[in-house]
């Protein structure tokens, strides 16, 4: 089965999602000619022509389609060739009204836009296997089909009554009989106990809450259903094609779907990424994603949509400079991916997304954005000893699509305490120092990370904590954040002093959680812990805890309020357990993450002795990533000589960058 290197092997991939139905023939040619010359090598073709390919049912028109194959083949572009999925035609919609979506409120949503199938329609999943069948027959054999590539996006939760009928069969399978639902759920609240399977439904929308056993196992089912699908389109295709690799794209931190669960059957890992501009985060943000994804694939990924400018779907898009869109490609690529794609490569002059940026803006080849496709085209072909190098990370920062799903209910003691935040606060400081970090699994083996970070894991089932345990005996090191540990698999909260599971070997339980008070509470290194730690402020968060003997140590307490002189952070004495029992200002939390980062001996892979503030690194294999995201220029030092590897110049111990400037650094050979 084919793989990501199989298509990398020229170095790293370029171009962008191509929707050659919305154009003439004659404008394909000019098409492939300005491709040619930004350096394209990767178009996704397909995405959206079902309409197109299949005008009615059974009656296909697939010559066009060969056609651009034809051109795209002859000018020396490969293609991730698509199936058309995401959109079905509105004859199928009319054909059969529940292969659409219903929503929450129970009402059936119409045609008209994209997305609209539900994933328990029979009728649908034969539809999409039949057009799968005829694209994949079809053109098997082109000679420019490198990747095949499944739906797009695939995550649209239904609600409808026949999705109410595969959940129950999920159920059954994954519960037996209704009693083990009930025990499982713990429904003698609110006079929820169920005694048939038919009694149970998607969580509809109610008077009042619903049940978090219910929400739980629903998004669970969903993201089985959705997987269902790429798994029998995957499956045809299989049939046809058992050679070259499959693709589904993935929308980073997506909530509908649990992607580790899926990444197992996904040949090439891809993933959609739109950091927007005017947030001063989303750079980090963003790297964590893409760690994230180099996590699922176990190495190298693709970027397979990100945008060369702005977006249309926010409510206001500002733009990105030229020296944006070559940070953000870069980066992804410093992360892990071997080849950027744009959605897409002409600008729709119609439809939703008519004023979303493309590589061809309407105003043509003579344009600002353009210009910096070809140039961006010309780096990533001069990078291509990056392709299939890998990232190295001692650190881990463990994340789990259930458990957030479990945090993230109504009725929490805080809505202000959210997963991804606590994610993005904790890597933040690593990102700073250009520190490997990779994102994984809490059932995943730890051994190679010198330290774990959990920054919000509130959902643990026991193999989990067997795990998490096993890797401490062994040595390791693990900060656990705020309300954390809290509940099993089942999202029923364990009960005891928290967190439970690991109370004896802090030594050191917690009695109840404290959402603090406008104001929050001072926060101090404690008298006969290290002091370097300095005070600071929790605003949100903090919980009541208990040192119970001399096997823990108490790093900060609390300072005024209602927890005046409690523990806020506690370790084991030997230094392995961590639980930091508030959220920290990012001075606080950043000194702290550093101050584990030196106990465990853990330094950045680059040679930058020391990264000044608004200074992004970020290093895979050999080769250093350096961004500039001051608005003036900087030094940045560097600890050996290197070569630029885009310039083609020697740096020996500093390199300077312009505002908003990005290069890519290798260790000079002595
Ligand atoms: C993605 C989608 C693309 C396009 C893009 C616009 O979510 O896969 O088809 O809509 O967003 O940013
Ligand atoms: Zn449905």
């Amino acid at each position: 089965m084919g793989s990501l290197a199989d298509l990398t092997r020229g170095g790293l991939l370029y171009g962008g999602d191509y929707n050659p139905e919305q154009w003439s023939r004659e404008i394909w040619r000019q098409d492939v000619a300005a491709m040619r010359e930004a350096g394209v090598t990767l178009v996704t073709v397909g995405v959206f022509s079902w309409a197109l390919l299949e005008p009615e049912r059974d009656r296909f028109e697939l010559a066009w389609m060969d056609e651009v194959l034809d051109l795209l083949h002859a000018g020396g572009i490969a293609v991730d060739l698509a199936t058309p999925t995401a959109s079905p035609p509105p004859w199928l919609a009319l054909e059969d009204p529940e292969t659409l979506p219903t929503d929450a409120s129970g009402h059936r949503l119409h045609h008209g836009s994209r997305t609209h199938y539900c994933p328990s329609s029979s009728t649908y999943r034969e539809r999409a296997q039949i057009i799968t069948q005829v694209i994949a027959e079809r053109w098997v054999s082109h000679p420019a089909v490198v990747l095949w590539h499944v739906n797009n996006e695939l995550g649209t939760t239904c609600w409808c009554p026949r999705c109410g009928r595969a959940f129950r069969g999920w159920l059954e399978r994954r519960y037996g009989t209704v009693e083990a639902v009930n025990e499982a759920w713990g429904t003698t609240v609110w006079s929820q106990r169920y005694t048939s399977w038919e009694q149970i439904s998607p969580p509809l929308r109610a008077p009042y809450l619903l049940h978090p056993g219910l929400t739980l196992d629903y998004r669970r089912f969903t993201s089985d259903a959705l997987r269902e699908l790429y798994r029998s389109e995957r499956a045809v295709i299989r049939a046809v094609d058992p050679a070259r690799p499959v693709t589904t794209n993935f929308m980073g931190f997506f909530a509908g779907v649990d992607y580790r669960s899926w990444a197992g059957e996904i040949d090439v890992i891809s993933d959609d990424s739109y950091p927007d501009p005017a947030d001063p985060d989303a750079p980090s943000q963003a790297a964590l994603t893409h760690d994230l994804m180099r996590s699922l694939a176990g190495g190298p990924w693709l970027l397979m949509e990100q945008a060369t400018s702005a977006v249309s779907w926010r409510g206001h898009n500002v733009p990105k400079t030229t020296a944006r869109m070559r940070q953000d490609a870069l980066r992804a690529v410093a992360h892990g991916a071997d080849g950027v794609l744009s959605f897409q490569w002409r600008a729709s002059p119609t439809g939703p997304e008519r004023f979303h940026s493309a590589m061809l803006p309407h105003a043509g080849t003579d344009t600002r954005v353009h210009r910096a496709v070809q140039e961006l085209g010309r780096d990533l072909r001069a990078l291509s000893a990056m392709a299939g190098t890998d990232v190295h990370a001692e650190v881990a920062i463990l994340f789990d699509w259930s458990s957030w799903w479990a945090a993230e209910e109504p009725a929490v003691p805080s809505d202000r305490l959210r997963v991804l935040p606590q994610l993005r606060a904790w890597y933040r400081p690593l990102w700073e120092a250009g520190i490997g970090v990779d994102v994984v699994d809490p059932h995943a083996d730890l051994a190679r990370y010198r330290l774990v970070l959990a920054p919000q894991l509130y959902l643990l089932d026991d193999e989990a904590v067997t795990n998490l345990r096993g890797y401490l005996a062994r040595g390791g090191c693990l900060a656990l954040g705020p309300f954390s540990a809290v509940a099993d698999g089942n999202a029923r909260v364990r009960t005891g002093g928290f967190p439970v599971p690991f109370a004896d070997l802090l030594d050191a339980s917690g009695e109840e959680w404290w959402p603090l008070p406008e104001g929050g509470a001072g926060l101090v290194p404690d008298a006969v812990g290290p002091t370097s730690l300095g005070t600071g402020h929790a605003e949100t968060w903090a919980e009541r805890l208990r040192l119970h003997g001399p096997g823990a140590v108490c790093e900060l307490r609390f300072e005024g309020g209602d927890l005046d002189g409690e523990p806020a952070l506690v370790r084991s004495r030997d230094g392995g357990l961590h639980y930091l029992a508030t959220m920290p200002d990012a001075a606080l939390l950043k000194r702290w993450l550093l101050g584990l980062l030196a106990r465990r001996g853990i330094g950045p892979a680059h040679r930058v002795p020391a990264v000044p503030d608004g200074v992004e690194v970020a290093q895979r294999g050999p080769f250093t990533l350096v961004i500039n995201h001051r608005p003036t220029e900087v030094d940045v030092p560097l600890s050996t000589p290197h070569l630029d590897v885009l310039e083609d110049v020697e740096h020996v111990d500093h390199v300077h960058l312009s505002p908003g400037g990005s290069i890519v650094l290798r260790k000079a050979l002595p």
